[in-house]
């Protein structure tokens, strides 16, 4: 009998499955390649290590930097590291939750002295200016987090930083649908577990909480939304959300899941409103807005039990269970897994960044431009060849 002939060339990785769905990128590249504005340059970054990072870090290679890269506490996935060091890019990180090392990780970055930053919740700049060098262009910073640490420093960093999330691209692909999407699609893949009919508490109805709202309502779960703005909240209610007190929307809700950015949201007293079976869980940026140690620590648990998949169930002195997801990191990029926000919303970020460096590199952007938002001109671009790719 013919031997079939294999016309596979055998398996591919799931970063490149990533990478060629990042069609904007793959564009952003190659016109990089050609014009090189990153030529001579040394990018250092510090963003989740994970595949659709490893598109845009390639994507600056591709334009002449070299790129020097850590991650961020938590989310660095060990695949991309090996994938990007084989490209070319170095690493210096590993899966970690530990500060310290994180820090570490951070001044390995600093000390050789980038010419330009690219930042994800302020780390690198603020430590910048902790041991300050001569030479630095300026660079992006990618999230909320990140602008809110960033702007009460604006007078001793007097570079151009933009940033990425004020973009209305990043606020309703990105933060509104990714976020949404991913964070539902997290729930799922954690817990394995029904949404219809369940009561959903959001905490924070910024442009993710309001994509975490809708995406749990659209699978049918029972939604209520708690923001310290009466605006937000009011908003909330008119997009037809139940906008109970603080206090009631703890004491119904199946789910908790915090977003708003602050520290400590969820702190050892709320014990004592939960349900029975109340499952906690984060996808704001830092794992601070669960209290997980105050929690853990406090008289009222009286034994901790974890999960494989990195599920934690707290048994109350009264026997009630509660569990939380993730040790309070960022659920979507956290747990068995992780795949983020979809490459698609991403992939539209990841070209803003590129172009945001390209500005930074080239110079047009100067010192007015310390932490503001994403220039227009960018913005339309990045709209226009997005949409030409889903009409063509
Ligand atoms: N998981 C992800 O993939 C992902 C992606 C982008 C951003 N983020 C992070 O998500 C967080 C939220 O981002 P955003 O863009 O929605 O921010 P935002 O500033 O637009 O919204 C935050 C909301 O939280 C509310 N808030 C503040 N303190 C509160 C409190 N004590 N109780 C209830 N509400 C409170 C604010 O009023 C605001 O409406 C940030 O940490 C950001 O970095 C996560």
């Amino acid at each position: 009998m013919k031997e079939a002939k294999s016309k596979s060339s055998g398996k591919k990785q799931r970063i490149d499955w990533v990478r060629e769905n990042c069609r904007l990128l793959a564009l952003t590249a190659a016109e990089f390649q050609q014009t090189q504005p990153f030529a001579g340059k040394t990018i250092g970054t510090g963003i989740h290590l994970e595949p659709k990072t490893a598109a845009l870090l390639l994507t600056l290679k591709a334009g002449g930097a070299r790129v020097i890269a850590t991650g961020n506490l938590s989310s660095t996935q060990p695949e991309t590291v090996f994938y990007l060091k084989e490209r070319g890019v170095e690493v210096f990180a590993r899966q970690t939750r530990n500060a310290e090392e994180h820090t570490a990780n951070l001044d390995n970055i600093l000390n050789q002295r980038p010419d330009i930053l690219l930042d994800n919740g302020g780390d690198l700049f603020a430590r910048y200016l902790e041991k300050p060098y001569p030479g630095l262009m300026g660079g992006t910073e990618e999230t909320t987090s990140g602008r809110i640490r960033l702007l009460p420093l604006r007078d001793q960093l007097r570079m151009p930083i933009l940033v990425i999330n004020d973009s209305p691209i990043k606020q309703f692909a990105e933060n509104k649908h990714g976020v949404g999407q991913s964070v539902m699609e997290s729930y799922l893949r954690f817990t394995n577990r029904i949404t219809n009919g369940q009561r959903i508490t959001v905490f924070g109805y910024g442009s993710c909480g309001r994509g975490v709202a809708d995406y749990f309502r659209s699978c049918k779960a029972i939604v209520s939304v708690v923001d310290a703005d009466p605006l937000k909240t009011l908003e909330a209610h008119l997009d037809g959300f139940l906008t109970p007190y603080r206090g009631d929307a703890v004491r119904s809700a199946d789910v908790i899941i915090t977003v708003t950015g602050v520290k400590e949201i969820l702190q050892e007293d709320v014990l004592e409103q939960l349900k029975d079976g109340t499952v906690l869980a984060n996808a704001g940026h830092f794992p601070w807005e669960i209290d997980v140690e105050g929690i853990e620590n406090s008289s009222n648990v009286q034994a901790v039990e974890m999960y494989e998949d990195d599920i934690t169930t707290w048994i109350l002195v009264d026997g009630r269970k509660i569990h939380l997801l993730g040790r309070g990191h960022m659920m979507n990029l956290a747990g068995p897994r992780p795949l983020g926000n979809t490459i698609e919303v991403m992939d539209m970020g990841f070209t803003l960044q590129s172009r945001c460096l390209e500005a930074v590199a080239s110079g047009t952007v100067g010192q007015d431009h310390c932490v503001v938002t994403v220039p227009e001109t960018i913005n339309i671009a990045v709209a226009e060849t997005y949409l030409e790719l889903v009409r063509s």
